[in-house]
């Protein structure tokens, strides 16, 4: 009855003319809504969903007794028994990389990657600057700069355009953030890359199974990071991946994520190479290799969900699904869309977003223009990057922050939706779809409230 008040006002046409049609392959079946949808709840209307949404991250009881069983054994260290291993070989297959090495989390995983790379003291990484604050972290732990491209607001992800003209002679490295686990477009970074003999590292830590002209993303750049924290689609609480075509590197990657011990084809004498304790438990990697399976399953979940929330949301004014790159596919770690409140009477993103959590929709924001948040003006005011940059270039850099443009427009127009929300039976997305109808069609008197 519930639902049948709160879907009342708009009409389902394509979806529903064939009975037949499965939810997965009426995904594409755009919605039409009447007119007259409900009041706001904001306005004092019943919010569209009163349901929750599928809570994160989630127990599966028959997980239970290799977990306990992994606990009994008393060996819990990766040296001591082959479950992180045997997790390697499982994700490097899931990727169709070569080779897997399991970190304690994707920061570790990023900087591991980057000193394997040979990024090092002085040096100047092109980064995306529309990403979770570990992206930038991973580049200043290892004292070296991160130098944004700009962000293409139509995908939300780096602007292969703009990372040319940031490249300096202490480049060393491209960092591209498969941001929400939305590709990048791969094939200009790694043309510019090869063009000006620099390396890739693919910040991958929302793309498990995200594709890209028939490559997962991981196994594009020469490595590719991945997490595994509580949030993400295949959690541990904490953890992270390397993955590569290359042995080698893995091998490089293994030492130094291993204290600096020999790895495979990575051999020497003694402490013949520098290293830290960056290494996964076997706990970590018994829960994760239980999970291969659901993320499979649940990825098509997503996508199939995404797909319809695009397929319908682009039809609202004012709302632009996220572009991908030709031939990829994501795995919508947070769906995204473009806001324009100037299509809602100049209702503002900060009160669109209130109206649609009231609806019993919770969305946010997500990225700031983090860069003006000080950690950098922390970095290149500290002793050690005054020693390695001249004072211009760290002057340079700091102005330079004002030009991220498309940046800029993607954090004051983007809303998010969390990937849990996409994992909703078909009621519940269409909710999603009634809630912003709904609040176009009262955009002006919640403009005034
Ligand atoms: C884009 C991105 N990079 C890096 C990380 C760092 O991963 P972790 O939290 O596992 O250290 C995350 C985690 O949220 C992330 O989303």
């Amino acid at each position: 009855m519930k639902d049948h008040l709160t879907r009342r006002g708009f009409i389902r046409t394509a979806a529903a003319s064939s009975a037949a049609l499965t939810w997965l392959t009426a995904r594409h079946a755009p919605t039409v809504f009447a007119a007259d949808a409900g009041k706001p709840a904001l306005l004092g209307g019943a919010p569209v969903h009163t349901g929750s949404w599928l809570s994160w991250p989630q127990w599966r009881k028959e997980w239970e007794p290799a977990m306990v069983d992994v606990y009994r054994s008393c060996k819990w260290f990766r040296g001591s028994g082959n479950n992180v291993t045997d997790f390697e070989d499982g994700y490097a297959k899931l990727i169709g990389a070569k080779k897997c090495l399991a970190t304690a989390s994707g920061t570790t995983a990023l900087m591991v990657s980057l000193h394997t790379m040979g990024v090092d003291a002085g040096d100047e990484v092109i980064c995306s600057p529309y990403t979770f604050i570990a992206t930038y972290n991973s580049v200043l732990a290892l004292k070296a700069l991160p130098v944004f491209a700009d962000t293409d607001p139509a995908t939300l992800n780096i602007d292969p355009a703009t990372i040319e003209s940031r490249i300096t002679e202490r480049t060393r490295a491209i960092l591209p953030v498969h941001i929400f686990g939305m590709p990048c477009d791969m094939d200009p970074i790694i043309a510019i890359a090869k063009k000006r003999n620099l390396v890739v590292v693919e910040d991958a830590c929302q793309a498990w199974l995200a594709e890209y002209k028939g490559h997962k993303c991981g196994a594009i750049g020469e490595l590719g990071c991945f997490s595994f924290q509580e949030s993400k689609h295949i959690p541990s609480g904490e953890g992270g991946a390397i993955t590569s075509m290359s042995e080698a590197l893995i091998d490089k990657c293994n030492s130094f994520h291993n204290c600096g011990r020999a790895a495979g084809t990575n051999q020497g004498k003694g402490s013949f190479t520098r290293g830290l304790n960056f290494r996964m438990t076997q706990a970590q990697a018994v829960l994760l290799m239980q999970q291969f399976e659901k993320l499979q399953k649940e990825t098509e979940v997503r996508r199939a969900n995404a797909d319809y929330l695009s397929a319908n949301l682009k039809q609202i004014p004012g709302i632009t699904p996220v572009r991908l790159p030709e031939n990829s596919r994501a795995v919508w770690h947070l769906y995204s869309f473009r806001y324009d409140a100037r299509e809602f009477n100049g209702l503002s993103r900060d009160k669109f977003m209130d109206a649609l959590t009231a609806e019993g929709v919770p969305c946010s924001s997500v990225y700031r223009e983090q860069y003006f948040d000080g950690l950098l003006d922390e970095a290149i005011a500290s002793r050690g990057y005054q020693r390695l940059w001249s004072a211009e270039r760290l002057k340079a850099y700091r102005a330079s922050l004002n030009d991220l443009k498309g940046n800029k427009q993607v954090c004051e127009t983007a809303v998010a939706m969390t990937q849990n929300m996409l994992l909703a039976d078909r009621a519940g997305i269409d909710h999603i779809i009634e809630a912003v109808r709904r609040i176009h069609t009262h955009s002006a008197a919640l403009a005034k409230a």
